[in-house]
């Protein structure tokens, strides 16, 4: 849990609200966090998604580990306490963009179910959609698409997810798409179909 280490400092009510911007972007802003293994799929799941709701004309966002960690987060490696400070932050993060009215997608690896849960508990309730790539590993490890999986089983990465990290899948997603056995589009679509389903956005045209 990180520690609250400011003090004499006051909440400032906005006076445009939520609602406001909500209004005049004629949509809800909500999370869309995708959790699964390195190579599952999640960024370009993720992607391929904004691409559907961007054309729907939606205002869309993704966050993505990989480019995360280049910046906001490149004072953070993948100890435990490292990994579970870069979704504190991420889920911080949504939670702005979420409040700025955006349609936020998060693709993180995101190991640690205490760690999404937190994120989720940050947002409200029907406004966070987990998303679990689910990729069986060997799969992952096939594609090996940055090649770290090599490297990994070689000793030459320490700590990496699936190999000598551990992975915690979802108990209760609102969404699971096997990245394996479904194209991207047709993952997209299950993503996209459960999101008109919780009335976050319309049925497409
Ligand atoms: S998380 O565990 O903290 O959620 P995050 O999604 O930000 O991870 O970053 C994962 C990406 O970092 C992977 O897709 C991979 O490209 C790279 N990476 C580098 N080292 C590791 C490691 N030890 N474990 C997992 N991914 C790693």
């Amino acid at each position: 849990m990180a520690q609250q280490k400011a003090t004499n400092i006051t909440w400032h009510e906005a006076t445009v609200t939520a609602e406001d911007r909500e209004k005049l972007l004629n949509q809800k802003g909500c999370v869309i966090w995708f959790t699964g293994l390195s190579g599952s799929g999640k960024s370009t799941l993720a992607n391929a998604v904004e691409q559907v709701l961007h054309q729907q004309q939606h205002h869309t966002y993704v966050l993505d580990g990989d480019n995360v960690r280049h910046g906001l987060n490149k004072n953070l490696g993948f100890s435990p306490e490292d990994r579970e400070e870069n979704i504190r932050r991420i889920g911080e993060v949504a939670k702005l963009f979420a409040d700025a009215g955006t349609v936020v997608m998060t693709a993180f690896i995101s190991p640690y179910r205490a760690d999404r849960d937190q994120a989720r508990a940050l947002i409200a309730e029907n406004r966070f959609v987990e998303v679990f790539v689910d990729c069986p590993l060997d799969v992952c490890e096939e594609r090996d698409t940055k090649g770290l999986y090599k490297k990994a089983r070689a000793g030459e990465i320490k700590e990496f997810t699936g190999i000598s990290a551990p992975y915690e899948p979802p108990l209760n997603p609102e969404v699971a798409v096997n990245t394996a056995a479904l194209s991207i589009e047709e993952c997209a679509l299950a993503v996209v179909e459960a999101l008109v389903k919780a009335g976050l956005v319309p049925a497409g045209n």
